[in-house]
């Protein structure tokens, strides 16, 4: 009898627990959103499952200067939401204290498909590339221990990082990285002009000057800007002279590999319009003379990308590509409030 009681009294509050973190709309799983005829993301989700709260983490921490060591930069800083996840106002990277560094901050958008991330490829995994930033001095210049220390010391966050990892010491690099990526895996684009003719909505046409970019664009861009994310993910040569100052020569400093000299990645161009200025180094401040760049500026040397070789626009095919490459703006992605910064 008494066992019988003990054992309903038990089971009755478990009940109840469970039903409340069942309801719990903060607890809600986010399930990833792969657009038709899109390929596998290469994200591993099932070692980082997508909740609500644990957005809202990343979110808080992406937005948050505390991370550097004076309080002055965030993630955001140099990866605003209204220009595609990159900044505008510097050719190369603006940190701490008005540090430059060397090279062009890069737009941040569908990482879910990424293998490899930086212009070199020098980082393997999304949830280890805020690392880099944190404690690099001319980016946030601070240390882990003192993120961790921020971290605990906030009551608000030690309420997020409890609901999200439900484990003993939840606040922990690790768990830090894991939500920020949750936070970055929501930056998907695709939903341009481009996106709503290739899915025949209703309205959705091209002009006949897009129409005719878009060809010049299957001819001789789409080797490495490949549709629908508009990158191969590879690193190539593209003809760029190295600029004496900066001595950057790409993939190479990660492989140390001569092949692989001057070998940068194929960045996306969702988005190009609005993520100025252009290349790995900021060198074209604007689109048309990253257009005309494949006309006349190529370098030729050992490993340049056959493919560039063989590109010729006219006058006409140029502003035509113009053209096409703004039907490529996400107006939906670039203005999404969810994504901007967190008001209270
Ligand atoms: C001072 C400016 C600056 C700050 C602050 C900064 N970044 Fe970056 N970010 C860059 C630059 C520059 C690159 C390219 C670096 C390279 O290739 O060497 C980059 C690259 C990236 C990439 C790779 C994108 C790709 O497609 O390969 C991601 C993701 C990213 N940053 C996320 C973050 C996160 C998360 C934070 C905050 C923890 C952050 N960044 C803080 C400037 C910054
Ligand atoms: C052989 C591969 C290849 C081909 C073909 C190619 N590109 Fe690129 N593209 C790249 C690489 C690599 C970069 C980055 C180079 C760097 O910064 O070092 C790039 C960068 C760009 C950028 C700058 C994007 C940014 O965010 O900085 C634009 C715009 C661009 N390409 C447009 C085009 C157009 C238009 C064509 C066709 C006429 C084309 N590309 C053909 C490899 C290629």
């Amino acid at each position: 009898m008494n066992r019988i009681l003990f054992s309903t009294l038990l089971i009755i509050p478990m009940l109840f627990l469970f039903s409340l973190k069942e309801n719990d709309p903060e607890d809600e799983k986010v399930q990833f959103f792969v657009p038709q005829g899109w390929p596998a993301p290469h994200y591993d989700f099932s070692k980082n499952p997508l909740t609500k709260t644990g957005i809202h983490l990343g979110r808080k921490l992406f937005y948050d200067e505390k991370l550097s060591r004076d309080s002055t930069i965030s993630c955001a800083s140099c990866h605003l939401s209204y220009t595609g996840f990159t900044h505008i106002d510097h050719l190369l990277s603006h940190g701490i204290e008005g540090r430059i560094g060397y090279r062009n901050t890069q737009t941040i958008v569908n990482p879910a498909w990424q293998k490899t991330f930086m212009w070199d490829g020098s980082i393997n995994h999304l949830d280890m590339q805020p690392l880099a930033p944190l404690q690099n001095e001319s980016e946030m210049d601070n240390s882990l221990e003192n993120i961790i220390t921020y971290l605990k010391s906030s009551s608000e966050y030690r309420t997020l990082f409890a609901k999200v990892f439900q484990t003993e010491d939840p606040i922990t690099v690790t768990n830090m990285q894991k939500s920020m990526s949750q936070f970055m895996l929501q930056f998907n684009s695709y939903n341009s002009k481009y996106d709503q003719v290739m899915r025949g909505e209703k309205g959705a046409k091209f002009t006949k000057k897009e129409e005719q970019g878009l060809e010049v664009f299957r001819n001789q861009c789409e080797s490495c800007h490949k549709e629908p994310l508009f990158t191969d993910f590879s690193y190539r040569n593209n003809g760029l002279s190295v600029i004496p100052k900066l001595q950057d020569y790409g993939r190479y400093t990660v492989t140390g590999q001569s092949e692989d000299s001057l070998m940068f990645k194929v960045p996306s161009l969702r988005n190009v319009e609005v993520t100025f200025p252009y290349m790995h180094d900021g060198r074209y401040l604007t689109l048309d003379m990253a257009i005309h760049h494949y006309d006349y500026y190529i370098e030729d040397n050992p490993t340049l990308s056959k493919e560039i070789k063989s590109i010729h626009l006219t006058e006409k095919d140029k502003k035509s590509l113009m053209a096409f490459l703004k039907t490529l703006t996400d107006k939906s992605f670039l203005r999404n409030r969810a994504l901007a910064y967190p008001r209270k």
